[in-house]
């Protein structure tokens, strides 16, 4: 699939921005601060409705530096995949819920799901393998939500019930001080019902999860070998709250890698999963309201990198540990691209290179080139001409001072 058209309204930096794209390579090539980000950021944010950079949509809507300031942003684009193209369009509203549009008529956000498929590699991306596990449950709840978009209302609706029963757990604890006991035998058959909707969510999300991740598997071997020059195996496993639990995992991350593999084929059936996860919860009541915390879930779930046997984090180098954020993204675009279930085989993604070229040595930046000269569309940007190796031709946009002009 490819983006044909986007336009902008009060997003970021733009205030109006309309632009024709074409399928294969486009470079967006400016100095610092000139807003290459910002656009390629807004056709991500319409896959997956949220940011690469930020958690808080606030940061999307144009600040005005004189006069009024917009009170939504509206990001549009027209994407072609199989027969026929869509037109969605997402309208971020400070403070509130998005509204968003499917060719012209309203739509629920989740109704986009799935319909644009993009696949962003960005400097932040050393947060997959460096930062905290939420990090890498949001990459593999993104690609479970690309390729079933149905399971976009299903992680809503996970969310939902974690956080209400996060607050039943606080109100307990403060129960539990004034030492109120019938209340507390009320809340404590709530709990029990929240329990039972908590296991059923988190058990389908964690499916779909270990779904992306024996699909994503071979891919990130392979793409790890390409972009990496050295000789360990790039691998990955499945890492859950409720195996740890069940004291079949080492609660201490960093298992050896073949422990975890093992551990991870424990959760393929996803009913078992849903009563093991309720069971669980019934023996942690006493801990979670004393911590007023929701303590077994796919919400503690992680996904364990290693190199070779060892985890990645902690001990991989950091050019490995770039390599290995790289690879990920580019096993993403793979899997995405052979998943042929989608628009009758059009399922490849919009690959976005945001400012990766610069800080790739030679080789990996051969490699990436090599990987994406083929793709079906590739943005790229880049400070100047040279940061964009040379055997990917393509258009040129110059951007300036959020002005997007065609070479
Ligand atoms: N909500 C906003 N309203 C107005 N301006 C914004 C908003 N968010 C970001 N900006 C501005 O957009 C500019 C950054 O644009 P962007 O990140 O796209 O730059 P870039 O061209 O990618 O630069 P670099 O080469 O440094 O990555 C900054 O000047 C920033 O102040
Ligand atoms: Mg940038």
């Amino acid at each position: 699939m490819y983006v044909s058209d986007l336009a902008l309204d009060d997003f970021r930096s733009y205030r109006h921005l309309v632009v024709g794209l074409e399928p294969g390579i486009s470079a967006f090539i400016g100095p610092n601060g000139q807003g290459k980000t910002n656009l390629v950021e807004a056709i991500a944010y319409l896959s997956t409705l949220s940011s690469h950079r930020v958690g808080a949509d606030r940061a999307l809507v144009r600040r005005a530096d004189d006069g009024e300031q917009p009170g939504g942003a509206v990001v549009r684009a027209k994407v072609v995949h199989g027969e026929r193209p869509s037109v969605i369009e997402i309208e971020i509203i400070a403070g509130r819920a998005n509204r968003a549009r499917l060719n012209r008529g309203a739509c629920r956000p989740r109704d986009l799901a799935g319909i644009l498929r993009t696949v962003v590699f960005a400097p932040e991306d050393l947060a997959l393998v460096r930062d905290e596990p939420g990090v890498r449950r949001r990459f593999l709840d993104d690609l479970a939500v690309m390729l079933r978009p149905a399971l976009a209302g299903v992680r809503l609706e996970h969310d939902k019930i974690l956080a209400q029963r996060a607050s039943l757990l606080r109100s307990a604890r403060a129960h539990r001080g004034r030492g109120a006991s019938s209340s507390i035998e009320s809340m404590m058959s709530t709990l029990e019902v929240w329990d039972a909707q908590l296991a059923a969510a988190a058990s389908r999300l964690i499916a779909a999860r270990i779904e992306v991740v024996q699909r994503l598997r071979p891919w990130v071997e392979s793409c790890y070998e390409a972009v990496s020059d050295n000789q360990s195996e790039a691998r990955l496993a499945y890492r859950s709250s409720l195996l740890a639990h069940e004291g079949a995992i080492d609660p201490e991350p960093g298992p050896a890698w073949e422990e975890a593999l093992t551990a991870e084929s424990g959760l393929a059936d996803a009913a078992a999963v849903s009563a093991r996860l309720e069971s669980a919860m019934g023996g942690l009541h006493a801990r979670e309201i004393e911590r007023g915390a929701n303590l077994v879930g796919a919400h503690r779930d992680d996904l364990s990198l290693f190199l070779g046997s060892l985890p990645a984090k902690g001990f991989a180098s950091h050019g490995e540990q770039w390599s290995l954020a790289l690879a990920l993204r580019l096993a993403s675009y793979e899997m995405l691209r052979h998943d042929v279930d989608a628009y009758g085989g059009d399922g490849e993604p919009v690959l976005i290179l945001d400012d990766v070229f610069a800080s790739l040595d030679d080789g990996r930046r051969a490699a990436l080139a090599a990987m994406v000269a083929g793709a079906q569309q590739v943005l790229v940007t880049a400070a100047v001409d040279a940061d964009v190796p040379e055997g990917l031709a393509g258009v040129r946009f110059r951007v300036a001072g959020s002005e997007v002009t065609r070479d």
